[in-house]
């Protein structure tokens, strides 16, 4: 039967929480039989389908983009008359109440450049089903709550396809006459389509092995290209390293006998948790001393582990529908950001996460996308893969370990698991295991799912007679859909510093008023306050500490990111006046380059840490907190101030730097990394004075590089500064590199980003380069996707920035959607820019809103965003 000639329809129907409905079939059992080929693949499913409630009801299964070759129910071919087929959906009209379906699907891989249900990267086969891939394979009840056991049996060519791989367990395997063979997989454990996959390829492997606790001995794989073969064992190393510590500090086992991983070049997102066969973007596998940086090996190990850690959340216990995405997201990022701090520094990574929350979920609660962590609605599921899902909803997790204890909470995580294992359940559920293992109240805290925007909290403080007084009073702003918010319960973990830097006073203050004083006596001399210590809640703080105090709490707090976080206030006191007048008060600018000059010199003992203590704030951030933002004002003032800096502490920035040492052996302990971060900031810096004598440090320092770290930092240095040999250096990091497509990654970047005018040509120029693929997701985030950060290259005064990104995701819009809409959603937050540059936006919008033949994806950010 041929599928009838419908295109799908562009405007997709806004999707409710509020009308959700529990399945009226399941599916226990799914046998699929693929027989690969990029040409036409063809996939035979057999279904143990059963009524679960209704009657007479037709079955009505999900499915798109694939060819229906036949449909039977137990043995017995289906009529045209018998079924209904549309663009998105197939409707049998007369079912019985417990039957096998038998779907036959073609499909063709080689022509999928969405990257969604089965495609193929460098020639090898692989899926991604999750949000809805898995309704591009075949016909199938394509939603988290139906869960079923898999059987799957794969057949492909002998010499293009040696491996054949999919979830669960190898069973069985064979040869066929015709140059082709199979494998048959099982896997035990029922779960949603989402967490189908199939990889088959031409692929190498490492292996290692795991014994878990109870003694079960798991064989590990990590599958590449045959070239990226030497890149795995950082993967493997830290994939261990998960394993042993969600044993040691949630109590979860892995419960297969095998874990395989496979890296793929063209990926849409980071990794995929499919049951025990994980997909990976190569990104975050492959890495050795000489393409990959320090921040490449913490990626691939916070990704492995995230990967790893949704075996328990996500997998076991999975989402009962896709408002509920952040139960697995939020607990699972909240899961890999606690490991990656056991794992290095705490501090450190406390710092880099609120940087990236800030940068990117403020920015989206600021705009017309923003949605609570349990959203009520969504047009397309693939544009609701959020910041606010992911990164909010891991603060709200670690605001309630907060409120109940790191005993208490593991109390509620085992409640959780126990209660809720082969089950696909709610964000309320995750909440009410809390509660019940502590017997306290979550009322109010719910509301951190359901009321979007970001709090600010601001606090005035007075001290008479002893007593200190805080005044805290909370707001939140207005959101699409939410005109007036309820006040938050939160955490507010505080200290008390004495001048002399004692700490007198540790707690943690409940909020749960839109004003609350809360006093401290018995204070003899006044304390300075230690506030939001470990940033304990998701908020903006708005609280005006003099200098001296910050400073006070630049040398003593014994909380990292308070000590981060009083310098990167000074810095603002310094930055966003400046940006507004457009020019440096010296007062500022001095106390700024004074509490430098102190972190420069005094002793060290947190070389990381030091480090961040020197960066300003970065520019998304002086963005976020301005009322309209002036994108290159921002840019410009910042540039400014580094270049003052490093003019007037050239000599201890060099001092710092000359400690560093050059050629260290290459190691990836945390000194070495400590001591890598350190020097390259301080490099930054040196190379910012525009002193020929420094232009040469940071060349040589390129050349004798021994790892990707020092390499890169020394060339985003020069390749950002006015070096007048910039373009021979460009030139050579591409002769040296041009055949390794991550390491092309950061080449584009980093030009990408530079700081300076007149930048379109060269990015229009960089993608007509042989390694750039606009198929390829990489390479439209580390080029286009990083010019649209560029604050001073692409917002251009004649719009041409803009003009560029809409003509690339016009052309994105046919090839992978779900990239497009991604690189759109950086201008909807138009209105928040000044003019000219807020209708110079309005413009290129509205012009992608006129265009024909919009994916949904697109059609839902574009039309949010103009609304
Ligand atoms: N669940 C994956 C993760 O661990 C994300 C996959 C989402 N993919 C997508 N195309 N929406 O974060
Ligand atoms: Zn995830």
């Amino acid at each position: 039967m041929l599928e009838t000639d419908v295109s799908p329809t562009n405007i997709n129907p806004t999707i409710y929480l509020k009308d959700y409905q529990k399945p009226e079939f399941l599916i226990p059992e799914v046998m699929l039989d693929f027989a690969l080929n990029q040409a036409s693949t063809l996939v035979v499913a057999t279904m143990q389908v059963k009524r679960s409630s209704g009657s007479g009801t037709p079955l009505v299964l999900h499915g798109e983009k694939m060819q229906l070759v036949s449909l039977a129910i137990n043995g017995k071919t289906l009529s045209d008359a018998e079924y209904q087929i549309d663009a998105e959906s197939l409707t049998i009209l007369n079912v019985p109440d417990a039957f096998e379906l038998e779907v036959q699907t073609e499909l063709l891989p080689h022509l999928n450049t969405e990257l969604s249900g089965l495609y193929q990267s460098s020639g090898n086969f692989c899926t991604q089903c999750e949000a809805e891939g898995f309704r591009r394979i075949t016909y199938f009840l394509d939603r988290p709550d139906v869960l079923s056991v898999y059987r799957v049996r794969l057949t492909a060519d002998v010499v293009d396809c040696p491996v054949l791989l999919s979830n669960g367990n190898p069973v069985a395997s064979g040869r066929n006459d015709d140059n082709t063979h199979w494998a048959e997989w099982f896997d035990p454990h029922p779960k949603p389509s989402y967490l189908f996959a199939l990889v088959a390829g031409n692929l190498e492997h490492v292996t290692d092995h795991f014994t878990t606790a109870s003694g079960n001995k798991v064989e590990l794989n990590i599958y590449a290209q045959q070239h990226n073969i030497e890149k795995c064992d950082h993967a493997m190393a830290s994939l261990k390293k998960s394993m042993r510590w969600d044993e040691d500090v949630y109590g979860r086992e892995y419960d297969l006998d095998i874990y395989n991983i496979v890296a793929v070049d063209d990926f849409n997102m980071g990794a995929m948790e499919n049951k025990g066969l994980n997909v990976f973007n190569s990104k975050y596998v492959l890495a050795n001393q000489d393409t990959a940086t320090d921040l490449d090996y913490e990626g691939i190990e916070s990704v492995i582990a995230h990967e790893y850690f949704h075996n328990w959340s996500g997998n076991r216990v999975t989402c009962r529908d896709w408002f509920q995405l952040s139960l697995k997201e939020g607990f699972t990022v909240f899961r890999d950001q606690e490991f990656s701090a056991d794992m290095g520094s705490r501090a450190v990574k406390r710092i880099r996460d609120v940087q990236s929350l800030r940068a990117f979920q403020f920015k989206e609660d600021a705009g017309p996308m923003a949605h609570p962590v349990r959203p009520d609605s969504y047009q397309e599921i693939n544009n609701f893969y959020t910041s606010t899902i992911y990164q909010k909803g891991a603060e709200v997790i670690r605001m309630m370990r907060e409120l109940v204890g790191v005993e208490g909470f593991r109390r509620g995580t085992d409640l959780y698991f126990d209660r809720f294992d082969g089950q696909a359940v709610t964000t309320e559920d995750f909440v009410t295991s809390i509660e019940q293992a502590n017997d306290i109240d979550l009322a109010q805290f719910r509301l951190w799912y359901t009321q979007s925007g970001t709090p600010s909290i601001r606090v005035q403080q007075s001290y008479t007679d002893q007593t200190l007084t805080l005044t805290i009073q909370q707001s939140c702003p207005a959101t699409p859909g939410q005109d007036r918010k309820r006040p938050f319960q939160m955490p507010l973990c505080i200290a008390l510093l004495l001048p002399s830097g004692e700490k007198v006073l540790q707690q943690t203050l409940v909020l749960t008023e839109d004003e609350q004083s809360f006093e401290f006596s018995g204070l003899p001399e006044q304390p300075v306050v230690s506030m939001l210590r470990g940033f304990s809640a998701p908020v903006k703080l708005e609280y005006n500490q003099s200098d001296d105090e910050l400073l006070t709490l630049v040398s003593f707090d014994d909380d990292g990111f308070v000590r981060w976080e009083a310098m990167q206030r000074l810095c603002l006191k310094l930055l966003l006046p400046a940006v507004e007048n457009g020019s440096i008060n010296e007062a500022a600018y001095s106390r700024v380059r004074d509490a430098f000059l102190k972190l420069l010199t005094e002793p060290c003992h947190d070389k990381a840490m030091l480090a961040e203590m020197l960066s300003l704030p970065t520019a998304s951030y002086l963005a976020e907190l301005s009322e309209a933002i002036e994108p290159r004002q921002i840019s410009l003032i910042r540039q400014q101030c580094v270049q003052r800096l490093a003019k007037d502490l050239e000599s201890p920035f060099h001092t710092v730097y000359a400690q560093q040492g050059q050629n260290t052996d290459f190691s990836l302990d945390a000194e070495s990394m400590a001591s890598r971060s350190l020097k390259n900031r301080t490099l930054m810096y040196l190379v910012a004075t525009g002193q020929p004598a420094y232009y040469a440090l940071a060349s040589h320092q390129y050349h004798a590089a021994n790892t990707m770290t020092d390499r890169l930092s020394a060339f985003t240095a020069l390749v950002h500064s006015s070096y007048p040999d910039r373009q021979a250096l460009i030139d050579h990091f591409y002769q040296q590199w041009k055949d390794d497509p991550l390491v092309m990654d950061k080449w584009f970047a980093m030009q990408a980003i530079a700081p300076r005018d007149n930048l379109l040509p060269d990015i229009e120029q960089l993608m007509s380069n042989p390694t750039f693929s606009i198929n390829n997701p990489n390479k439209v985030r580390s080029l286009i996707g990083a010019f649209t950060s560029n604050l001073l290259a692409f917002h251009q005064q004649d719009g041409a920035g803009y003009k560029f990104l809409v003509d690339c995701v016009i052309q994105l819009n046919t090839i992978n959607p779900q990239v497009a809409a991604r690189l759109i959603s950086t201008i909807n937050n138009w209105r928040r820019y000044a003019q000219p540059y807020q209708s110079l936006m309005c413009t290129q919008l509205e012009r992608l809103a006129n265009e024909n033949g919009l994916a949904s994806d697109v059609t839902e950010i574009v039309s949010k965003a103009l609304k």
